[in-house]
């Protein structure tokens, strides 16, 4: 294929079939999600506690009831901020939200990002059943679901055309054999074949054209790197992919530059799977505190800041680490004690380049 095609999902056509993944905390805020829009593709704002590390949010207040109402608070502010800072710096990109299903403020997230204007919001770890609701007054703004199976789409399909008598706006489907961040499988699964996008992607647009009799665009997620995997994911059927870790290393990527010269030297054996708090394994980078997260080390810091997922081993069993505070300081720069996410192309990046750069490369006829 010479020139890509573009990608249409609900009322938005990007340019490119380019999605760039959402990723939390701060590693994909306003500056990357405006710089991917600008360039032709759709960019993500991870909304995921973006209060920590926002002026809303006062870290040493210690009454743990004002503390965790701080916030939630903060979180909601700091999104209307990031999304108003991504707006002025792409007023005509698409522009989208990436809301954690297993947040706590996953409805004020959702129902702040319609009201901010958002063009899509996309939604993971967990089944987003309730997504249509809660955004039933901004009908022009799409929804997308992350899932990474067939049968997890037609349980939504069921339930959304059932509940709200509406079908997702496209799926992404992310393959967690090579994604980044928080895994859709379990432990034992990855490595399974049949998780990959060559049978996945087939067997979803099957189910959605022949049974369903619907065309909704599927995006394919996780190991994504170059044009070449790109023509190979649209081969499948695919109508665009989403792309997380190419991104981290990139001028415009809101992450601390250690944080991006830590991913620049990482080499392929340091990408790591690791247990989280939130019941799924993570794919993440090998430093001081994943040795000690995967050595079950004494010295992790099991206190929960501010109960923010509906199911958390560190809060309800004291098990792990608390999985918020150590992406936090990652994303600030300490590569040491914070948590580094990475998807399995880890280390082929051989600098820091800007965002257009990269996606002429994505781009560029082969
Ligand atoms: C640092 C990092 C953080 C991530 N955070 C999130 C997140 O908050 N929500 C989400 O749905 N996916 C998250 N992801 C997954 C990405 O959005 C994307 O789907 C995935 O990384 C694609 O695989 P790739 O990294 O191989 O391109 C994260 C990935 C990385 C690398």
């Amino acid at each position: 294929m010479l020139t890509l095609p573009s990608l249409q999902i609900g009322q938005h056509t990007a340019h490119y079939p380019i999605i760039q993944g959402g990723m939390g905390i701060r590693i994909s805020g306003a500056n990357l999600a405006a710089a991917v829009a600008n360039a032709g593709g759709i960019g993500v704002i991870s909304a995921v506690a973006l209060g920590l590390n926002s002026p809303y949010f006062d870290i040493t207040q210690t009454n743990v009831g004002k503390r965790r109402e701080q916030f939630f608070e903060a979180n909601r502010l700091a999104l209307i901020d990031e999304i108003q800072k991504a707006r002025k710096l792409s007023p005509e990109g698409i522009l989208a939200v990436n809301v954690m299903v297993a947040a706590q403020d996953y409805e004020t997230l959702v129902r702040t990002s319609a009201e901010q204007g958002i063009n899509l919001i996309i939604s993971g770890a967990g089944l987003p059943m309730q997504l249509p609701e809660f955004t039933a007054d901004y009908p022009e703004v799409a929804l997308v679901p992350i899932v990474s199976s067939t049968r997890a789409a037609r349980i939504m399909c069921r339930k959304w055309e059932r509940n709200y008598g509406k079908l997702p706006d496209a799926f992404i489907v992310e393959n967690p054999n090579s994604a980044g961040g928080h895994l859709g499988a379990k432990l034992e699964e990855l490595g399974d074949r049949t998780l990959e996008a060559e049978q996945v992607i087939p067997e979803l647009l099957t189910y959605l054209q022949q049974e369903l009799g619907k065309s909704i665009p599927v995006i394919a997620a996780g190991g994504v790197w170059n044009r070449g995997d790109i023509d190979r994911m649209l081969a499948l059927g695919a109508s665009g992919v989403q792309i997380g870790t190419r991104f981290i290393t990139t001028d415009e990527c809101d992450a601390d530059i250690r944080y991006k010269e830590f991913h620049l030297h990482a080499q392929p054996e340091d990408v790591v799977i690791i247990s989280s708090p939130v019941g799924m394994p993570g794919r993440a980078l090998r430093n001081t505190f994943v040795e000690k997260a995967i050595a079950g080390s004494p010295d992790l810091d099991k206190r929960c800041l501010a109960s923010c997922l509906h199911s958390c081993k560190c809060r309800d069993e004291q098990k792990y680490y608390c999985i918020i505070q150590v992406l936090d300081k990652a994303a600030r720069g300490d590569i040491e004690n914070g948590l580094i996410f990475s998807g399995s192309n880890a280390g082929r990046a051989d600098r820091i380049i800007p965002v257009a750069e990269l996606m002429t490369e994505l781009v560029a006829a082969r």
